[in-house]
């Protein structure tokens, strides 16, 4: 028997959203966070153009694709760095800053890749509960040590959909020492609509220790094909590029993320109608009698407690996948106002239930 590493007997797996089926058939899929579009024509055209070529390596510097991303936010093209997912640019942020020792701040609960890579990289996660449903950036400074090498802060968070205002960001920054790398996981950024929510493109200029993580998969459709970035300054963007697998971000992911930046209005229009349905479904639940926090992601939080299970069962049962985290509370993505009205009929129901 091959000797493997101890922590993988301990480690968190990362548990995927499922998709469930109602005894009828009905599936609705609320459970991953994505787009509810099918993907666009013309991104769907770069792709099959794109496949003509997939014989060929994919450029490796992305380089097409790094330049429109500079160009469509002003910044360097220096200052980015692309992977397979900004999961996996996380992962290569731990590769650059981790080793064994080393300790990672961030709050719990939140983004379950945190934990997953911290093991993998041999890095000790150090987690800082919420809250209430929020960060808790007092406590999550005063966690800060000497083996701290780097901060996770998920603005809006993931599970809970609840954002930090400027203020409370930028007066956190202020107290993490330099050496110090803080991460701004912005991966629901588009879907912000909250005006006191710090862009963090706005933060990283004037600190060199704050880089920005976005994504195609969410705002942009592209989930399944894999492309996220990091903006950060020069030498933070170098070292996580220095960490990048050869060839990691395939060329139809290349392709489709460079047409998803030339559609953008488009997708943006789309993602403005999940906005409104994020209100018309907050609302309702509330209307129900549910407390909902405020959400300025594309999903709703519901703290459930020990009928976590039971409620994600009973969506089940119309077909509604929802993400259950145990004993906590579930999370439930925005989709097209057919699921939407599904999962809350679902929702009412549960509530209805002696
Ligand atoms: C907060 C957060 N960051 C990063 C990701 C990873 O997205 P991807 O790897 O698809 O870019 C997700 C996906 O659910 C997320 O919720």
């Amino acid at each position: 028997m091959p000797r493997f590493r101890q922590i993988l007997d301990t480690m968190a797996g990362y548990k995927p959203g499922k998709a469930v089926v109602a005894p009828d058939g009905r599936s609705y899929k609320l459970s991953s966070n994505e787009s509810p579009y099918d993907p666009l024509p013309s991104v769907v055209e770069a792709i099959a153009e794109g496949a003509r070529q997939i014989n060929r390596y994919p450029d490796p510097g992305c380089v097409e694709l790094t330049e429109a991303i500079a160009g469509r936010f002003g910044v360097p093209a220096d200052h980015i760095a692309l992977g397979a997912g900004s999961v996996t640019v996380a992962q290569q942020l731990f590769e650059t800053v981790g080793e064994p020792g080393a300790e990672v701040v961030y709050a719990w609960r939140s983004f379950e890749a945190y934990p997953l890579l911290a093991d993998l990289a041999g890095v000790t996660s150090v987690r800082v509960p919420l809250a209430g449903e929020d960060h808790d950036l007092d406590a999550m400074a005063e966690a800060i040590n000497d083996r701290t090498r780097m901060v996770f802060v998920c603005n809006p968070n993931n599970p809970t959909g609840t954002s930090i205002r400027r203020g409370a960001l930028e007066a956190f920054l202020d107290r993490v020492p330099e050496r110090v790398l803080v991460v701004l996981d912005e991966a629901y950024r588009e879907y912000v609509r909250d005006e006191d929510v710090p862009d963090g493109l706005t933060l990283y200029r004037d600190r060199p220790n704050v880089c920005v993580l976005r994504t195609f998969s969410k705002a942009y459709g592209l989930a399944g094909l894999r492309v996220g970035y990091l903006i950060g300054q020069e030498p933070v963007a170098s070292a996580v590029r220095k960490t990048i697998i050869p060839f990691a971000v395939n060329h139809l992911a290349q392709v489709a993320a460079l047409a998803s930046l030339q559609a953008e209005d488009e997708l943006l229009e789309r993602v403005e109608r999940v906005v409104k349905e994020r209100t018309r479904v907050r609302e309702a639940l509330i209307a129900q009698g549910w407390t909902v926090p405020p959400t300025e992601a594309n999903f709703v939080w519901l703290r459930l407690g020990e009928r976590t299970m039971d409620f994600a069962s009973s969506c089940g049962l119309e077909g509604v996948a929802v993400r259950p985290f145990p004993g906590e509370g579930a999370r439930v993505s925005i989709g097209s106002p057919e699921s939407n009205d599904v999962f809350l009929a679902a929702a009412q129901e549960f509530l209805a239930r002696p």
